[in-house]
């Protein structure tokens, strides 16, 4: 049976991993030493998705990141972000988001944009689009069977009132504080979605 939740369907698949030949080499090269086997089981991976990679997806990112070890340390999440547009491959984050980003305390300067690739749909258990153009294309990019892992970001935070973190980049400094405003709102509801899902699983 298919498991309800993601972090069920996240086990499952770690649990199917685990017991494949490639799992088997990796443990005995040492790879996952430091990682308790319930860390391993529960690891959930979450890309954030964007047009440029420049400003509402590393501001997801790292406001995610932020937020989820401030609010949620029981649970091991790694996270990144990408675009699906490729012009800005290597460039640091957008001054204007990285400004408005370190007046609430949040440091983007290490982000480097990059284009969201083919094996992203196998890596990350949650891709996550910014808006439904960008929802979109993920879409048509994915295999078939990796479809339910991408999902609008704002699906987590019904209360914000609206489904789409919309592009600041042409327009005022305004937008980059909705980017924040909206970011902050769904990031924390992700982590607590993710937070009751955790709790309400077996362990
Ligand atoms: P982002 O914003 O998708 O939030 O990173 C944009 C960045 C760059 C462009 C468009 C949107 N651009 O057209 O270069």
């Amino acid at each position: 049976m298919a498991p309800s939740s993601l972090i069920g369907a996240v086990r499952e698949r770690r649990r199917r991993k685990s017991a494949s030949p490639g799992a088997r080499f990796w443990a005995r090269r040492g790879r996952i030493r430091h990682e308790s086997h319930e860390a391993a089981r529960d690891r959930m991976r979450v890309l954030f998705v964007c047009l440029g990679n420049i400003c509402r997806s590393p501001t997801a990112e790292v406001v995610f990141r932020a937020i989820a070890a401030r609010e949620a340390r029981d649970l091991v999440i790694d996270t990144d972000s990408a675009g699906t547009a490729g012009y800005h491959i290597g460039a640091a984050p957008d001054a204007r988001s990285q400004q408005a980003a370190r007046r609430r305390g949040y440091d983007m300067s290490a982000l480097r944009a990059r284009v969201v690739a083919p094996e992203d749909f196998e890596r990350f258990d949650l891709i996550l689009a910014m808006d439904r153009e960008n929802l979109t294309v993920l879409r048509r990019r994915a295999p078939r069977e990796r479809q339910d892992r991408i999902r609008l970001f704002l699906e987590f935070a019904p209360d914000l009132g609206t489904s789409e973190v919309p592009d600041p980049y042409y327009g005022g400094p305004n937008g980059f504080e909705e980017v924040l405003d909206l970011v902050e709102g769904a990031a924390r509801a992700l982590v607590a979605h993710l937070r009751r899902e955790r709790q309400a699983q077996p362990v």
